[in-house]
């Protein structure tokens, strides 16, 4: 099974979580859009019933478009589970977060949810965390400080990511184009730093977490510690579900 097969068949695989009745945080990436996607083939054909809370504008037009009815925290007051991808596990379940620009919206529903199911192909299970660059959400104020400290804390190089996201490029191309604007931009309105040199080096997810958080300018981290509680994972062996107390 190729990656994008395994991401596919493990994001439908978590629809068996969600039941009639459900408030769901619907995650973002490649892997969950899958799960979206079914909800809403199980909402038109199996007369399934769900509102949705999107933790991106991506993902609220993917939504959208397959049919799901949603709403927000305010409304709602708090979620049942919340379906999202990520893209390191470790054996505790802690997670990088964040390779699609997400973080902030993603905790934030996660924070609001009873459970949080991740979807993943098998290339996402590591040892330890750290290979896959940690995203981290800050601030443009002051940015290349922020950067350092930022470099400081983590012991390996961070770079400010490069890639615009398809939302500011929309806007930014409605604009005039002598505006100076950041190269990154996310849902939020702030920038998204990579920190990492390609090596594992989080030994202890929640420290590092606080201590990133501590710094003014860092408005969240993409280490979701102790937030997990089952993966749902996809490989060259079908797709498994793992549950934290399996271990
Ligand atoms: C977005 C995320 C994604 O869930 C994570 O990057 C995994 O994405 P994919 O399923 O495309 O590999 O955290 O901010």
């Amino acid at each position: 099974m190729d990656v994008e097969q395994a991401k596919k068949e493990a994001g439908i695989a978590a629809v068996q979580f969600v039941e009639s009745g459900m408030y769901i945080g619907l995650g973002t990436g490649s892997t969950v859009k899958h799960t979206v996607i079914e909800i809403g083939r199980a909402i038109r054909e199996d007369g399934l019933e769900v509102t949705g809370v999107p933790t991106s504008i991506e993902t609220e037009k993917l939504a959208i478009e397959h049919g799901i009815p949603l709403s927000n925290l305010t409304e709602l007051g708090g979620l049942d589970l919340v379906i999202d991808g990520a893209d390191e596990i470790d054996p505790s379940f802690n997670l990088i977060k964040g390779g699609g620009a997400a973080l902030l919206r993603e905790k934030i529903v996660a924070q609001a949810s009873n459970r949080m199911i991740v979807v993943a192909d098998d290339t996402k299970q590591v040892n330890q965390l750290g290979a896959f660059p940690l995203p981290i959400e800050i601030t443009p104020f002051e940015c290349e400080d922020t950067l350092r400290r930022i470099s400081d804390i983590c012991g390996v190089p961070a770079r400010i990511r490069a890639k615009m996201n398809p939302t500011w490029r929309e806007r930014l191309e409605s604009m005039d184009s002598d505006v100076d604007v950041p190269s990154h931009i996310t849902d939020n309105g702030n920038m998204i730093v990579d920190a990492g040199a390609g090596v594992p080096f989080i030994k202890d997810p929640e420290t590092i977490e606080s201590q990133l958080l501590h710094l003014a300018g860092v408005v969240e981290v993409g280490i979701f510690a102790d937030m997990c509680d089952t993966v749902v994972l996809a490989g060259k062996s079908g797709v498994e579900i793992l549950r934290l107390s399996d271990d």
